[in-house]
């Protein structure tokens, strides 16, 4: 809207007031702060927690004798009403009622008349959008739990298949000493366990249940805050009012949580954009997961990994935001806190997102294991089993034999060979102990099955740490 457009000078009268609160006010509020002060635009994606908060919050207001039991009838069937419309698209939201707490209560007393308007007593939307938000927020962890879940299986698949493949790791993306690919992608399903582990500690601090909190000091109504906290399925009620209506910790975890995670996405992400491109060609990502250029005919771009990468901006900034909108505010509620909802679904659907095209983009790809094992060997990436070999069998101390190999390294790059290709004597030169036996380090196959010190890569570690993955993934007590 554009300041100083017609809509600020609009003088707002009595029968614009807000219907839900709008009692002691004479005039209706201006366009602007009708614009402002709205978050229907977004809330809205809450109705379904907002109606199972009210269904609850109905049943325990019949039980304690706050409404008769007639009347929680006719909410319960008012609701699940309106939950169908809204469900099939036949609801019309109005920014006019601000909010999605105030478009349901007030379609509800429209449809049932007086016990629609008993709904809101020994309840504010205070501890209302507090409990709808928690729950939201459960719910949505809960579905990027499986999403992530079923992206460790597909990299532990992966890993299961290529657990003996060499390929060339790297320090300071410089070639350092081979390890497997296998291996490789096993260090992303640990990372993705503990972002699994992050959002199952956000779910059981956040399962405590503010409703019952009211506006920020409680109710003098007869209320029972454990059985509304069960029929949500919540672990307790919270136990502080103030605290109940002014915490978003519980968001502010979830942020950190899927920050995190997202960073682990977009490290994965760039790595499939170095794999794919054509002087590495590790991989291949199929058609279903890569993008043509409009000019030049050949070209095949990783789109999506690179969408992966830069949406984790998006994420991050929604941690930043709501740390932002939350630092100095005084206890309670404040309308600032209505800022929470934006960034919590926005870095929800980039998460989500992004793990599916993670998850498409590992299942999909080819690996080019030939490539890899031709990369495995060059930049000397055995130099280290040489000073190793040296200590194991001349008993030279390592440092020393750090000497001896970096000397042996700067006289292959002299001829321009591999470590492989000096001559014993060559050898010899450098240190005169060395024997015929060296040669079977020398090999990226012999360097690799000899790292079987715990998570280290030889094939058989990773084969096994596969498997178990994978059957952890599978046992039915997992949630996934
Ligand atoms: N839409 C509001 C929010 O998301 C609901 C709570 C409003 N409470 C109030 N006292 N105005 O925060």
């Amino acid at each position: 809207m554009a300041a100083g457009s017609d809509n600020t000078t609009e003088t707002p009268s009595k029968a614009d007031a807000n219907m839900q609160w709008g009692g002691r006010f004479a005039g209706g509020p201006s366009q602007i702060m009708q614009a402002i002060n709205a978050s229907i635009g977004f809330d809205k994606a809450m109705w379904r927690q907002d109606i199972a908060g009210s269904l609850a919050h109905a049943a325990m207001l019949a039980h304690t004798g706050i409404i008769s039991k007639e009347d929680e009838a006719t909410i319960r069937n008012g609701l699940n009403s309106i939950g169908q419309d809204i469900e099939a698209g036949n609801f019309e939201f109005s920014e006019a009622l601000e909010d999605i707490h105030m478009n349901i209560e007030a379609r509800l007393s429209d449809r049932i008349g007086e016990a629609g308007k008993r709904l809101h007593t020994a309840r504010s939307r205070n501890d209302q959008v507090a409990t709808d938000f928690r729950l939201w927020v459960r719910d949505a962890i809960d579905g990027l739990d499986q999403q992530v879940a079923s992206l460790m299986r597909a990299l532990a698949q992966r890993a299961e298949t290529h657990a003996s493949d060499p390929m060339p790791g790297f320090t300071h993306l410089q070639t350092a000493q081979p390890v497997t690919f296998g291996h490789h992608l096993m260090a992303y399903v640990e990372m993705l366990a503990r972002d699994r582990g992050r959002l199952a500690d956000t779910r059981k601090r956040l399962n405590e249940c503010p409703l019952g909190s009211a506006a920020l000091a409680g109710t003098s109504f007869p209320i029972d805050r454990k059985m509304t906290a069960g029929l949500l399925g919540f672990d307790r009620p919270t136990a502080n009012s103030l605290d109940s209506v002014s915490d978003r910790d519980f968001a502010l975890e979830y942020l950190s949580a899927l920050s995190i995670m997202a960073m682990h996405l977009s490290r994965l992400a760039e790595e499939i954009v170095i794999w794919c491109s054509s002087p590495f060609s590790f991989i291949r990502l199929s058609d279903a997961f890569t993008t043509g250029s409009s000019i030049m005919p050949q070209k095949r771009n990783p789109d999506a990994a690179e969408l992966v990468r830069a949406k984790t901006g998006r994420i991050t900034g929604s941690l930043v935001s709501l740390l932002t909108v939350m630092k100095g505010l005084p206890l309670a509620y404040a309308k600032d806190m209505q800022e929470d909802k934006e960034p919590v679904f926005a870095a929800t659907d980039a998460a989500a997102l992004s793990l599916a095209a993670c998850d498409g983009m590992i299942r999909d790809m080819t690996a080019n294991t030939a490539q890899m094992r031709a990369l495995a060997g060059s930049g000397y990436s055995t130099a280290t089993d040489i000073a190793d070999w040296l200590v194991r069998v001349l008993k030279t101390p390592f440092r020393t034999a750090h000497h001896v190999t970096g000397r042996l390294v700067a006289k292959a790059e002299a001829k321009g060979v591999d470590l492989a290709e000096l001559t014993l004597a060559e050898m010899q030169e450098e240190e005169p102990g060395i024997t015929q036996d060296i040669y079977s380090v020398l090999t990226v196959e012999a360097s690799i099955a000899s790292r079987t010190s715990e998570g280290g890569t030889a094939g058989s570690n990773v084969q096994r740490e596969a498997r178990k993955w994978l059957d952890l993934l599978n046992t039915p007590t997992d949630k996934a």
